[in-house]
């Protein structure tokens, strides 16, 4: 995509992850879109990564008054029915990593992808939503030091590594996020 046509209004980026923000400045400022990052927190209601998204962003749009995104993602397992998926932070902090392992210490279907929703809202309109998934599989140990939660687990289709083994600014050309943030960049140029 040409970064040619640069947006001058920034957006802010509602999250407490750290990590995430590094990776969203990575993806939209290549982009050509400038990310402001707030840490106002949000519910997070039960419901699909789009439900969770719609919600927070609306929510975070309310408190900020002005143009938001926020991000739910999950890890979904094929051979556990897509656990943990939507509960995936309770997860990572109660079973952590060593637990999904354990799960899947007989399993040999290994299929998961991440799923990451990004959810647009402006003080004027509707909230948006925009979906990217990318596929792979669960490595039997957790590997490397990059990236965070289960990015050591996590192998994308066509590669050796773990998300973990891989810098950001290859985790970045093709993830989850990457995609989902990436449509609303498209999205969202087109509304100029
Ligand atoms: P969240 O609700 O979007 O923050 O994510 C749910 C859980 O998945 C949290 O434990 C996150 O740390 C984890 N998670 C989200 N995105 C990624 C990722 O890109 N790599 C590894 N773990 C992730």
């Amino acid at each position: 995509m040409s970064n040619s046509k640069i947006i001058s209004k920034s957006i802010t980026f509602i999250t407490g992850n750290p990590h995430k923000v590094k990776e969203a400045r990575g993806i939209l400022n290549n982009l050509g879109i400038t990310l402001e990052h707030a840490d106002i927190g949000y519910p997070e209601i039960q419901g699909d990564l789009e439900d969770v998204a719609r919600y927070g962003a609306q929510y975070a749009v309310r408190r900020l008054g002005k143009p938001v995104i926020v991000e739910d993602a999950g890890l979904f397992i094929k051979a556990l029915k897509w656990f943990p998926g939507t509960y995936s932070s309770y997860v990572q902090e109660t079973l952590s990593n060593q637990g999904i392992l354990k799960l899947m210490s007989d399993v040999e279907d290994r299929y998961a992808e991440f799923r990451s929703v990004v959810g647009y809202c402006t003080p004027k309109t509707e909230p948006e939503v925009f979906l990217g998934i990318v596929k792979g599989r669960i490595g039997y140990k957790e590997k490397g030091k990059y990236g965070f939660a289960y990015d050591p687990l996590f192998i994308p289709e066509d590669y050796c590594e773990s998300f973990g083994e891989l810098q950001t600014d290859v985790k970045n050309r093709f993830s989850h996020r990457r995609k989902s943030l990436e449509k609303f960049a498209l999205w969202y140029k087109d509304q100029k």
